[in-house]
């Protein structure tokens, strides 16, 4: 049986995920802030609950090793705990919010992959990151939430390359509004103006997709009304020498 995790498994799209996955034969580790929620999530999944900050890098260790002390192996990483960042486009940042924002949505991801790496490149395994529209299109009412999900976007596409001779894949979801506890109040705005949202399983489909797919390096768009869609980012134009000759731009690893 092939062995997923998945941060904030205990809510919302997360939660959808840990459903979908288990009713495709994964066995389960729910790992959240809130383990009430971890392990009711667990008890419905037949898997194994886990309080993990992501925040933290010792709450990644611990749910890591957790899922290989259980199951043996990890196979499938789903990073899909993320807050919103409540901080408004307004002078005078709120730093504690700000640095929250960027722990769980940002450091959460980064600390996540770290955890996992060797794992996953013992079983071939593979990342999906769920980051947001926010991080493709301009997101105005949360610039820092927007940022937080464009630098997931970033570091997935960038990581890619290095991750590929290990043999472990890494593709992001940007998936649009969703109508779970997330939005707070927005979520009754979007629905008054009938503006399709998401539904969590909607989300978890496509992650399931992803992960079936062979792609790596990837960012999904997922849009209410329509399929998840590879998003393709403009070729970048070729630098040019000071006697007018192209150099393309290419990707570099370090030499070591
Ligand atoms: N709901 C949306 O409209 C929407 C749209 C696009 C992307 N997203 C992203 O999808 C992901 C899931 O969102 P959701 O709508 O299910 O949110 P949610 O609030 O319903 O669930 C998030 C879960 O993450 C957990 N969590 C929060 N902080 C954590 C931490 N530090 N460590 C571990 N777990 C933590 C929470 O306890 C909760 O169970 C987030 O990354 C969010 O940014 C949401």
């Amino acid at each position: 049986m092939p062995v997923a995790l998945v941060t904030g498994g205990g809510g919302g799209i997360g939660a959808a995920i840990c459903a979908r996955l288990a009713a495709s034969g994964y066995s389960l580790v729910v790992a959240d802030l809130d383990l009430d929620a971890a392990e009711r999530v667990a008890k419905e999944c037949g898997g194994t609950a886990v309080r993990a900050d992501v925040a933290d890098p010792a709450g990644n260790a611990d749910m890591v090793a957790r899922a290989l002390d259980t199951h043996g192996a990890l196979d499938l990483l789903v990073l899909a705990a993320g807050i919103q960042s409540d901080v408004p486009p307004d002078p005078g940042v709120d730093l504690a919010r700000y640095r929250r924002a960027l722990g769980v949505n940002l450091d959460g991801v980064v600390f996540g992959v770290d955890a996992a790496l060797e794992a996953l490149e013992r079983s071939g395994g593979q990342i999906v990151a769920v980051a947001s529209l926010a991080a493709l299109g301009p997101e105005q009412a949360n610039p820092v939430y927007a940022l937080t999900k464009a630098a997931v976007v970033g570091y997935v596409r960038a990581l890619s390359t290095p991750l590929a001779p290990r043999g472990v894949r890494i593709n992001a979801l940007c998936p649009g509004f969703t109508d779970t506890p997330f939005l707070g109040i927005t979520g009754r705005l979007l629905r008054k103006q009938k503006i399709p949202l998401l539904s969590p399983d909607e989300v978890a489909a496509a992650v399931e997709a992803v992960a079936a797919g062979a792609g790596t390096g990837e960012a999904w768009a997922l849009i209410p009304g329509r399929p998840a869609a590879r998003h393709e980012f403009p070729a970048l134009p070729p630098a040019l020498r000071a006697d007018g000759t192209e150099v393309v731009l290419k990707p570099f690893l370090s030499a070591k």
